[in-house]
């Protein structure tokens, strides 16, 4: 199912790169200095409440209103909103499953932009005010499944990257879609160990990138996304495992060749390309038959491609998915 924007962003407002990091360089400057005042009051309403701190008051954590329900939404009970910002996998600021909540407060998420390049007509780089703007907005509600073997219900707000990457107007040659987080230590704590090849890169077929299925998201619950999740922007491709819906994205690069993602680069027998949830192909070191849905004390079997069969299995026919894992 084709899902339509709103407007078309024009031309003029994708700023040509020498200008841009012109314009970034003052503004982290002048953000630098108001973050210091700013940490802790920047929380989204729920999501302040979820964590038990006062509620924001910053105007650039407006809510959304009207959103059109997608139909690939499951009716599945939703993980609380305190469950998934409590329970997250952002390493950037620690290895614990709590440690976004304690320490990605210190991200900044305003300004912020979205560079894109590679094997694009119009290179360029887009405003995340613009994209709240311009991009049609809908609330798309996925299960999610981690490779570690627990998986969630997320009301997720955003759009089909597959509408981004045609305002760039890809060439013939784009193959592959490569996507970069920021890799900042001073706001990013976790980046002082190097116990991954920083920055956080993932990667997608351009065909997995442009299924309808495939979102970016900018929010959860009604509200832009808490920064434990991947604020500003980030990316849900819910047939595949949770690495890679990576998160905090300032980068897109469409490449001919297939690219190495973090994760590949870091051990390919343990992590593949394709990554997609397959009960029938364990990991290594433990069987991908079943999993715990957020909480809920009993395990329920997995489901191919995560229960997006009917969507997805079509990209990969004739693939031998025990190889291409
Ligand atoms: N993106 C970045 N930049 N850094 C990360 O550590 N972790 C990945 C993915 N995206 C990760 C990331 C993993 S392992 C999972 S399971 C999901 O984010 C978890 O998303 P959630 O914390 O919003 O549930």
């Amino acid at each position: 199912m084709l899902i339509k924007s709103k407007t078309d962003i024009p031309a003029s407002e994708i700023t040509p790169q020498s200008i841009y990091q012109e314009r970034r360089r003052f503004m982290q400057s002048v953000v630098n200095t108001a973050f210091a005042t700013a940490v802790g009051l920047a929380a989204p309403t729920w999501v302040a409440q979820a964590r038990g701190i006062a509620p924001s008051t910053d105007t650039t954590k407006k809510p959304f209103f009207d959103l059109k329900k997608s139909p690939f939404s499951t009716d599945e009970t939703l993980t609380p909103l305190a469950k998934i910002i409590s329970y997250a996998n952002f390493y950037e600021f620690g290895t614990d499953k709590s440690d976004p909540m304690t320490h990605a407060h210190s991200l900044v998420t305003r300004p912020w932009t979205i560079e894109v390049v590679g094997e694009v007509e119009k290179p360029g780089i887009l405003d995340i005010e613009n994209i709240l703007r311009d991009f049609a907005m809908e609330e798309r509600i996925y299960r999610m499944r981690c490779i570690e073997g627990w998986s969630m219900v997320i009301p997720w707000i955003g759009f089909s990257l597959s509408e981004l990457i045609k305002r760039f107007q890809p060439t013939s040659k784009a193959k592959f879609v490569q996507f970069f987080t920021l890799s900042d230590p001073q706001q990013m704590p976790g980046l002082k160990y190097k116990i991954l090849n920083w920055p956080y890169t993932e990667a997608l077929r351009m065909d997995e990138a442009q299924h309808p299925l495939t979102l970016l998201s900018v929010g959860l619950y009604g509200e832009q996304l808490p920064n434990e999740n991947g604020a500003p922007l980030r990316l849900v491709v819910p047939w595949k495992y949770g690495f890679k819906s990576i998160k905090s994205i300032v980068k897109i690069n469409l490449t001919e060749q297939q690219p190495q993602s973090i994760w590949t680069a870091y051990a390919p027998s343990l992590y593949g390309f394709y990554a997609n949830v397959n009960p029938q192909v364990p990991h290594p070191r433990w069987s991908q038959k079943k999993e715990r849905r957020i909480g809920e004390f009993f395990k329920r079997d997995t489901l191919m491609f995560n229960g997006y069969a009917e969507q997805v299995a079509s990209l990969y026919s004739g693939m031998d998915l025990k190889k291409y894992y």
